[in-house]
C-alpha cells in the first residue's frame, strides 16, 4: 500500500515563492514540491538548484517546475506572485490594483484543476489578496489563509527578546489586524515568563531604557522597510513564517500562529480577513482564539478592520 503523497504548489518563483521552497524542503515538511511561474525558465532553473541541495538534506523531496494542473491532488497551494511593489512606496496597499486581475487569474486556474485544498497566500497586500482568493475560489473560509502577521509577531518577538537578553521563543505576543500601517499589538495580554510585559518593562528599567510599547510597534511596522530599502526585498522572514503555517497543516499540530483569516462576529468585526491568533491543523484555520482586549486595543483592531474593508467596494 502506498499512502497519498504531501504536497506543495508554489505559485510565484520569485524571491519570497523560491526561498519558502527552500524553507520547506530544508525541514523535509513533504514529499513533493511544484513551483509555478509565468517565467518557465526560472521556475525550472530554481527547481533544478534545489534538487541537488536536497541531495545533502534529510528528506528526498521531489521538486519540478510545472503547471496548474499540478494542483488538482496538491494539498497545500502557496501564492506568492504578485504585481511589482511601485518604485519608492512604502506602502504594501499600493500594490492592491496591479494584484488584483493577477489573483483573479491565478485562483481560477488552480480551481479549473479540482484544487480542494487549502490556500495559503502571502502576496501583498496580504489581508486583502486572502480575501480575494477567498471570494474567487469558493473555498470554505477555513481554507483560505493568509500569512498575516506571524512574521511582524515575530520581529516584535525578536526585538523584545534582544532588549532582555533571551529566546525570542520566551516572548508570549500577538500582533493582531493588518500586515500593515494599521496592525496593533494585544499589548495587555503579552507575557514573558508568565510575567506581563507591562511589568518586566518597568521592572527592568535598565534594559528597556528609552522603549515603550509605541516606539517597539513602530519598529516593528517598519521592520520589513528597513530590509527592503537596503536589499530590494525581504524574503527569510516571509518564507520562514509560511514555511510554519505549512508544518502546522501537513502535520496537524493543532498550532497557534496569527494568521490572516476570516474575522466573523468576534472583536466587533464581521466578515473581514486579518490576522488573530488562529488554531492551525489538516483541516486549515480550525478555529480562532478570542483573546481579551481592553476596550481601547479592541478598538485599534476595529479601525484595522474597518481600513482593510473600506477597499472591499473597490474589488467588485
Ligand atoms: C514583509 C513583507 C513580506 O513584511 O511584507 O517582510
Amino acid at each position: 500500500m502506498k499512502f497519498k503523497n504531501s504536497k506543495v504548489v508554489i505559485v510565484g518563483a520569485g524571491n519570497v515563492g523560491s526561498t519558502t521552497a527552500y524553507s520547506i524542503i530544508n525541514q523535509g515538511l513533504c514529499e513533493e514540491i511544484v513551483l509555478i511561474d509565468v517565467n518557465k525558465e526560472k521556475a525550472y532553473g530554481e527547481a533544478l538548484d534545489m534538487q541537488h541541495a536536497i541531495h545533502f538534506m534529510n528528506r528526498n523531496i521531489t521538486i519540478h517546475a510545472g503547471d496548474y494542473e499540478e494542483c488538482k491532488d496538491a494539498d497545500i497551494v502557496i501564492i506568492t506572485a504578485s504585481a511589482p511593489m511601485p518604485k519608492d512606496s512604502n506602502n504594501r496597499l499600493e500594490m492592491l490594483k496591479p494584484s488584483i486581475q493577477i489573483m483573479k487569474s491565478i485562483v481560477s486556474s488552480v480551481m479549473v484543476s479540482g484544487f480542494s485544498g487549502i490556500f495559503i497566500v502571502v502576496s501583498n497586500p496580504v489581508d486583502i489578496m486572502t480575501y480575494l482568493v477567498w471570494k474567487f475560489s469558493g473555498l470554505p473560509a477555513k481554507q483560505v489563509i493568509g500569512s498575516g502577521t506571524a512574521l511582524d509577531t515575530a520581529r516584535l518577538c525578536c526585538s523584545l527578546a534582544s532588549m532582555y537578553d533571551l529566546d525570542s521563543k520566551s516572548v508570549h505576543t500577538f500582533i493582531l489586524g493588518e500586515h500593515g500601517d494599521s496592525e496593533m499589538v494585544a499589548w495587555s495580554s503579552s507575557t514573558i515568563g508568565g510575567k506581563s510585559l507591562t511589568d518586566v518593562m518597568s521592572d527592568n528599567a535598565d534594559r528597556t531604557k528609552n522603549e515603550t510599547k509605541e516606539t517597539l510597534l513602530e519598529q516593528t511596522k517598519a521592520a520589513g522597510w528597513e530590509i527592503f530599502s537596503r536589499k530590494g526585498n525581504t524574503c527569510y522572514g516571509i518564507a520562514a513564517s509560511t514555511t510554519a503555517i505549512v508544518k502546522s497543516i501537513l502535520f496537524n499540530e493543532n498550532r497557534i500562529l496569527p494568521v490572516s483569516v476570516l474575522v466573523e462576529g468576534l472583536y466587533g468585526i464581521d466578515r473581514v480577513y486579518l490576522s488573530v491568533p488562529t488554531i492551525l491543523n489538516s483541516s486549515g484555520a480550525k478555529e480562532t482564539v478570542e483573546i481579551r482586549l481592553l476596550p481601547e486595543e479592541k478598538e485599534e483592531l476595529i479601525q484595522s478592520a474597518k481600513v482593510l474593508s473600506s477597499f472591499y467596494e473597490e474589488l467588485k
